[in-house]
């Protein structure tokens, strides 16, 4: 991972069972050459021990308010000065508690008080402790602080409840550090976004639809909010989660997705249409099951509105982006589509392998001519489409 490279985080591990999952993010952070700093608290050490992170990050750890090792003997400011976030993973109820009121009484909490730099935690602990008054008070505060909250998750818990207040796992953390880290060039903007597929039903049970598998349209959501934008996203039967910070509107027909773009489009400055719209639905959807009697059937179908064309042709349309997936031709469709809806930006991919895969290899198409992007993972993808879209947008 590219993104983190060169960057400098200070990793806080209070007292809690994840913070062996606290090793595992250390791994993960080497690997993408951050340079990581471990402060850990004595109830944290009880956990992981100091000789682990140590090993791990090829660093001393810090755990002592008055280590001569610091220069100047003051590690509590010397620890953030240059670092790009400080993460407390996990967070124990005590130190939400803490950080809540400002409290100085060991090394993590004095730096975290004393820091210039961004602070995330990830709480962790028993879903009693999570729901408690005093706990949401205090997580409730941090928020109000500006302190970001990565989970906690819900689930299975070490001491063998369920329910909230489970840590996220490394890979998780990782990539909320990742997003974290994002340039936010869509600040400031709202972004209505439509993903999926539609279902056109043929009779209760039964329908047209097609592969779109959501991918790509949650994957721009999600670049979307990293960068700092409201995202709405409207998005076809999937099986897909929600990405965090997005709001979500599901629908199932293209009639339904249409009508939910046009009451959720006042106001949004870009429209990206990523939904794999169905061109036709049947003309008159049975009220019962259809019976089978053996013999051919005809299905009579009429033509869907084009959403798309349909904002792009409004008065003052927001920023419309269009996507084409075409089997050949691609430059050809691409930029007739682009004209014909007139529309700012298509992003055009060729699907001969059809849809649904985890990497894509997109061209960008405006005024300017075709930009191709690198195959990449469709995460990666969707920052590329957005740092282009970014650039083109007007200025406030
Ligand atoms: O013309 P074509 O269907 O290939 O255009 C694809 C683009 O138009 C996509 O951005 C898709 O989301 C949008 N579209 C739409 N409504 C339709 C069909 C396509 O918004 N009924």
């Amino acid at each position: 991972m590219a993104e983190l490279s060169g960057k400098r985080i200070v990793l806080g591990v209070t007292g809690g069972v994840a913070a062996y999952k606290a090793a595992e993010l250390v791994r993960l952070l080497i690997k993408a050459d951050v340079v990581v700093d471990v402060v850990l608290t004595a109830a944290g050490a009880h956990f992981v021990g100091p000789a682990t992170f140590q090993a791990l990050t090829g660093q001393p750890v810090w755990s002592d308010l008055w280590d001569a090792r610091a220069p100047g003997g003051m590690a509590h400011i010397d620890l953030t000065r240059g670092a790009d976030l400080v993460l407390i993973a996990p967070a124990s109820a005590d130190f939400l508690a803490k950080l809540a009121h400002g409290q100085a009484d060991d090394l993590l909490s004095t730096l975290c008080l004393a820091r210039a730099c961004p602070l995330l935690v990830a709480p962790a602990m028993n879903r009693q402790m999570w729901e408690q008054a005093p706990t949401r008070r205090n997580a409730r505060q941090l928020m109000a602080d500006g302190v970001a909250l990565l989970g906690p998750a819900g689930g299975l818990q070490a001491c063998g409840e369920v329910g909230p207040g489970r840590m996220l796992e490394a890979g998780e953390l990782f990539d909320e550090l990742v997003a974290f880290l994002q340039p936010k060039i869509l600040a400031g903007r709202s972004v209505l976004l439509t993903a999926g597929p539609t279902f056109e039903a043929i009779d209760p049970v039964r329908g047209l639809t097609n592969s779109s598998s959501g991918k790509m349209g949650f994957a721009l959501a999600r670049a979307c909010h990293e960068a700092g934008a409201a995202v709405t996203l409207i998005s076809g039967p999937v099986a897909l989660s929600t990405p965090s910070g997005v709001n979500r509107i599901d629908v199932v027909s293209a009639a339904g997705m249409r009508e939910a773009v046009l009451r959720e489009l006042p106001g949004q400055e870009l429209f990206i249409s990523v939904a794999a719209v169905a061109d036709y639905r049947p003309a008159e959807p049975r009220p019962g099951k259809i019976k089978k009697d053996g013999r051919a059937m005809t299905l009579e179908l009429v033509a869907n509105p084009d959403i798309l064309a349909e904002v792009a042709a409004l008065p003052e349309p927001p920023f419309c982006v269009g996507f084409a997936a075409e089997s050949q031709n691609l430059a050809d469709y691409a930029e007739t589509k682009r004209r014909a809806k007139k529309l700012p930006l298509v992003v055009g991919n060729l699907v001969q392998d059809g849809l649904g895969g985890d990497v894509n290899s997109v061209t960008l198409f405006d005024a300017l001519g075709a930009h191709p992007l690198p195959t990449a993972p469709k995460l990666d993808v969707a920052r590329r489409i957005v740092a282009h879209i970014a650039a083109m947008l007007p200025p406030r």
